[in-house]
């Protein structure tokens, strides 16, 4: 399947989440923190942290270490976090 990271088409597998996707292509943030903007990427793998935000189809706040990546998904960094603190 085909899915885009920063306006990048690149190809992904079915069942890999979209964290793996993001690491397969060397990345190893993909998110800012919202007040120091410092890089943030996969911590914890399992849903706990929500280190690894990232937007996916226009959504924010979704756990790429969780996410299963969909034919078509546009994934894209995100800069702080949408949820309260
Ligand atoms: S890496 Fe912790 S929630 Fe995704």
């Amino acid at each position: 399947m085909r899915v885009t990271v920063d306006g990048v088409e690149v190809e992904a597998a079915s069942g890999q989440t979209v964290a793996a996707v993001l690491l397969r292509l060397g990345r190893v943030s993909w998110r800012t923190t919202r007040e120091a903007g410092r890089p943030r990427g996969i911590f914890c793998g399992i849903g706990v942290c929500h280190d690894c935000l990232v937007v996916v189809n226009g959504v924010p706040d979704v756990r790429a270490c969780q996410r299963l990546v969909g034919d078509g998904d546009d994934v894209r960094t995100q800069h702080g976090a949408e949820l309260p603190s």
